[in-house]
Parts: C-alpha cells; sequence; structure tokens
C-alpha cells in the first residue's frame, strides 16, 4: 500500500466522496486544500480573505499561497500513517513543490490516482451536490440523497449549496482545470506515478476500481 496517494481528477470527479472511504480503510489522512480554504474563508482569516474572491469566481488561489498552507500541514502530519492528497495539487508548480516537500520531511513519495468523469456529467453532479453546513458531509439531491431531504443523515445539521457550485462558476472551473490541472496527467505519468480509473458509475463502483489498485501495491 503506497503511504502518500494524490486523487487527481476535475472538479466534481468524486475525489471528495472517494477520499473519506479509502482513508478509513486505508487509515491515511486525508489532506482536502478546498476544506482547509473553506474552513479560512468561513473564519475570515487574512488567508481566508484573501482566498474568497479567487473560489467565488472559480479561480485557482495562487501557487504561493496554498504551497505555504500544504508546508505547514505536513509538518503537522509527519508521524501520520500516510496521507492521501484531495485537491492538491493542482498545477505543476504545485506538483514540483510537493515532491520537494515530501523528500524533505523524509516522506514517501506520491502514488497519483487519476479519476476520469466526462464534462457533462460533472455539471450534473456539482448543480445537484449539497454539503452539512456543520460537519461537511457530502451528498446529491439524486446520486446521494440524505434520507430526510435538506438534513444531513449524519449530524442533523442543514444541507446547503456551495457558493461556487452554480453552473457559471462549474464551467470556468472545468476550463480552469483543463489549462492548469490536467498537464499533471503528463507530469505524473512521465514519473510513473500514475494510475488510471473510470470516476464514472456508481459511488461503490468507483471505489472498489480505486481499492483494487491501493489493495494490489
Ligand atoms: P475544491 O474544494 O478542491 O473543489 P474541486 O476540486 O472543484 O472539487 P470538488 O470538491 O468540487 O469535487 P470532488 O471531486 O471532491 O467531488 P465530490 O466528491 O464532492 O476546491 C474549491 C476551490 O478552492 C477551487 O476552485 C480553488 O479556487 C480553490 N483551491 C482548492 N485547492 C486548490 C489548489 N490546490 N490550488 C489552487 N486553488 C485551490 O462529488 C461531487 C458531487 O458528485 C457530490 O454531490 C457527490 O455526492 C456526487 N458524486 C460523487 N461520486 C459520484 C458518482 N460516482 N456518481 C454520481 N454522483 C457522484
Amino acid at each position: 500500500m503506497a503511504k502518500n496517494v494524490v486523487l487527481l481528477g476535475p472538479p466534481g470527479a468524486g475525489k471528495g466522496t472517494q477520499a473519506e472511504r479509502i482513508s478509513k480503510k486505508y487509515g491515511l489522512v486525508q489532506l482536502s486544500t478546498g476544506d482547509m480554504l473553506r474552513e479560512a474563508v468561513k473564519k475570515g482569516t487574512p488567508l481566508g480573505m484573501q482566498a474568497k474572491s479567487y473560489m467565488d469566481k472559480g479561480e485557482l488561489v495562487p501557487d504561493d499561497v496554498v504551497i505555504g498552507i500544504v508546508r505547514e500541514k505536513l509538518k503537522e502530519l509527519k508521524n501520520a500513517p500516510g496521507v492521501l492528497f484531495d485537491g492538491f495539487p493542482r498545477t505543476v508548480e504545485q506538483a514540483k513543490a510537493l515532491d520537494s516537500m515530501l523528500e524533505e520531511e523524509e516522506l514517501s513519495p506520491v502514488m497519483v490516482i487519476q479519476m476520469e468523469v466526462d464534462d457533462s456529467e460533472i455539471i450534473e453532479r456539482l448543480t445537484g451536490r449539497r454539503v452539512c453546513e456543520k460537519c461537511g458531509a457530502n451528498y446529491h439531491v439524486k446520486f446521494n440523497p440524505p434520507q430526510k431531504n435538506g438534513t444531513c443523515d449524519a449530524c442533523g445539521g442543514p444541507l446547503v449549496q456551495r457558493a461556487d457550485d452554480n453552473e457559471e462558476t462549474v464551467r470556468n472551473r472545468l476550463k480552469v482545470y483543463h489549462q492548469s490541472t490536467s498537464p499533471l496527467v503528463g507530469y505524473y505519468r512521465e514519473a510513473g506515478k500514475l494510475r488510471v480509473v473510470g470516476g464514472s458509475g456508481s459511488i461503490d463502483e468507483v471505489f472498489s476500481r480505486i481499492d483494487s489498485i491501493l489493495s494490489s501495491v
């Protein structure tokens, strides 16, 4: 089992959904830059105030800012059994920085799982996503509905739509993905670190594809 894993894929590929299951099964610590940035926005910290304008438009937060928060977090996670990166890296510059940070901290290099999903499916997934305001649990009105409409199964908190899940912003996030993040596929393929899985099908089906890769290395 690889100790450090990157989930790579477009917005809405199911990275967060699968990260939760993978972390549970393999005891990895999930590091989601999107969650960290949203938390900073919620708390109104200087980082959050800087990040908000980018996130609202579906643009990437500048590399130096994101690399800085990951660097700090990795120091805290030095003794973790392994880290599951969800939403990081997103540019070649971030990927190079991650390689150096892992080396500096004497941590294992990453294995990368790329999740492929068509753009049309992504729009439906993201515009129908609902998240719990209290605990962050993830739902979909059609594909993964809560038992009681508008209420989180896990904690009873209210389900809301993310500010960047409207169709216009989702389309821009996809454009940004194709321009800035998809070059990572070549970067990791050349490094011999890339595995590719289909991200369509049920959540359980996608998990079993990822699981069969992780359990065989
Ligand atoms: P972030 O929070 O990372 O958003 P994202 O990458 O756009 O990914 P999502 O969280 O939208 O999707 P996901 O792949 O996790 O899918 P999920 O499992 O939720 O980033 C947000 C913003 O922060 C960025 O736009 C940027 O501004 C900034 N940012 C973050 N990291 C950054 C970085 N490294 N550099 C610079 N800026 C950064 O699933 C989506 C929906 O589909 C859910 O409703 C789910 O229930 C449903 N679903 C999941 N799997 C399936 C399935 N198999 N079938 C049907 N439905 C499914």
